[in-house]
């Protein structure tokens, strides 16, 4: 099992070249799935939740390659539409080959991806979406098994929760269903603009995207698609939570500040200046940070995804700051490990108050989840002497090389077995 070691107390200065993302590439590699047409991607990242769709992928028969940044992908000779247990429990994101299966193929059987350590994490709105555009369904033995034998058909579709994938799922569906398929209370993550845009180029018409109400409506399915994937929000935000906790002055290569223009208000208001610059995103830091109270909410909001990063920084505020954590039911987990570093931080519900301390100190740890893991190492970079993570698996899921990016900008940070 390999530990993710840091020595704190280094400032943090230079360029970190921002990566694509993660929650955009993998919508775009399922999207593939709806054509025989080849499909290539640009700026994918190295992940091993992204190798882990590949793999996915390869099992149903499609052909794959991976390269440098890059990916083929050619579906012409899927012959299987099982996504099997092994492959599905790894990574949650796997329930997007679930539209796009049953879409061409009228049958799909994907194991239900299980819960993972931040939640239940079901599939009911993607089921039952589904199910009014012409498909029937049943669970049997911990995998859901859709047919659609007279293939999908368009549908007014309201998510009761806004969803992500489950928005991804029904725009890849409706892109081979007969007629038009309106979505309400759609996500507006700015991820799902790569997908619309591949889909589009394969003849979809899709209006709406950004806003709660999209629609889809088939032209024809007559080409495959090449995009290029945009810069990752997440590993951005990570960034900058990095810098206020380590302090320093770095240069975020690629990042588009567009896409965290509410996170990017908050940083500002605890004392991390953030600014556009010529190819990116400025962050500096030299003050102690302020305390704040924050609401995790689907885009525009404050992104779940960017929770525990942000408490890492407020573990070490001037004074008492809130989270509350609206998304998943189990998403403070990074908390107890952060408290075993000197962190006072009280858990009560979906709630967490976090009053600031001078110090967090360097101990053994352990990743929970990928943004816990990141949560982690921005502790780490800012904790008085060595902090080891076990479980360093978790941040490679959705971090590209993340100590040799920290490493470049003066962080003590290295991987032992
Ligand atoms: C996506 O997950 C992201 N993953 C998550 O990022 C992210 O945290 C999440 O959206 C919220 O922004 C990918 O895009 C691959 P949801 P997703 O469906 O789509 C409930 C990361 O760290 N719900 O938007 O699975 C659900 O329980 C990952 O990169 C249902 O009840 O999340 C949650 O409370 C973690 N029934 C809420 O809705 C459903 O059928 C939002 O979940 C679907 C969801």
């Amino acid at each position: 099992m390999q530990k993710i070691v840091i020595e704190g107390g280094c400032e943090l200065s230079g360029v970190i070249k921002i990566s694509g993302a993660k929650n955009a590439a993998l919508p775009v590699m399922a999207a593939a799935i709806l054509t025989d047409i080849p499909c290539h991607i640009d700026n994918i990242p190295e992940l091993r939740d992204v190798d882990g769709f590949a793999e996915l992928l390869s099992s149903l028969g499609a052909k794959v390659s991976l390269k440098e940044h890059s990916a083929d992908i050619d579906c012409s000779s899927v012959k299987s539409v099982t996504a099997y247990y092994d492959l599905v429990k790894k990574m949650r994101a796997s329930i997007l080959v679930l539209g796009p299966l049953l879409a061409r193929f009228g049958s799909a059987k994907v194991s239900l991806p299980g819960g993972c350590a931040i939640g239940v994490r079901p599939i009911n709105f993607h089921i039952d979406a589904l199910k009014k555009m012409g498909a029937v369904g049943a669970l049997e033995n911990g995998y859901i098994n859709m047919l659609a034998p007279y293939g999908l058909h368009g549908a007014n579709i309201f998510f009761p929760k806004v969803t992500v994938t489950g928005t991804e799922n029904i725009l890849m569906a409706a892109s081979l269903a007969k007629g038009k398929t309106v979505i309400y209370n759609a996500a507006k993550e700015p991820e799902i603009i790569n997908l619309a845009n591949a889909l589009k180029q394969m003849g979809t018409h899709i209006t709406g995207i950004g806003s709660s109400e999209i629609s889809v409506e088939r032209e024809s399915l007559s080409n495959g698609f090449n995009e290029t994937i945009m810069p990752d929000r997440i590993e951005t935000g990570t960034f900058i939570s990095a810098v206020g906790a380590s302090k320093g002055d770095v240069v975020l290569e690629g990042a588009d500040i567009n896409l965290l223009s509410y996170p990017v208000d908050l940083y500002r208001s605890i004392g991390i200046n953030v600014k556009k610059c010529a190819g990116g995103i400025s962050v500096s830091c030299s003050k102690k940070l302020k305390s704040v109270s924050i609401l995790t909410a689907a885009y525009p909001g404050f992104p779940t995804d960017l929770q525990a990063q942000i408490m890492a920084d407020l573990s070490l505020a001037d004074g008492v700051s809130n989270i509350i954590e609206n998304i998943f039911e189990n998403r403070f987990m990074h908390a107890a490990e952060l408290s075993r570093m000197g962190a006072d931080i009280k858990i009560d519900g979906n709630q967490a108050i976090i009053r600031g301390v001078d110090y967090l100190y360097g101990t053994n740890v352990m990743a929970t989840d990928l943004r816990a893991s990141a949560s982690l190492v921005i502790a780490g970079l800012a904790a008085v002497g060595v902090t080891k993570i076990d479980r360093a698996y978790h941040i490679d899921r959705g971090y590209e090389k993340i100590e040799k990016k920290l490493r470049a900008v003066g962080a003590k940070i290295w991987r032992e077995n």
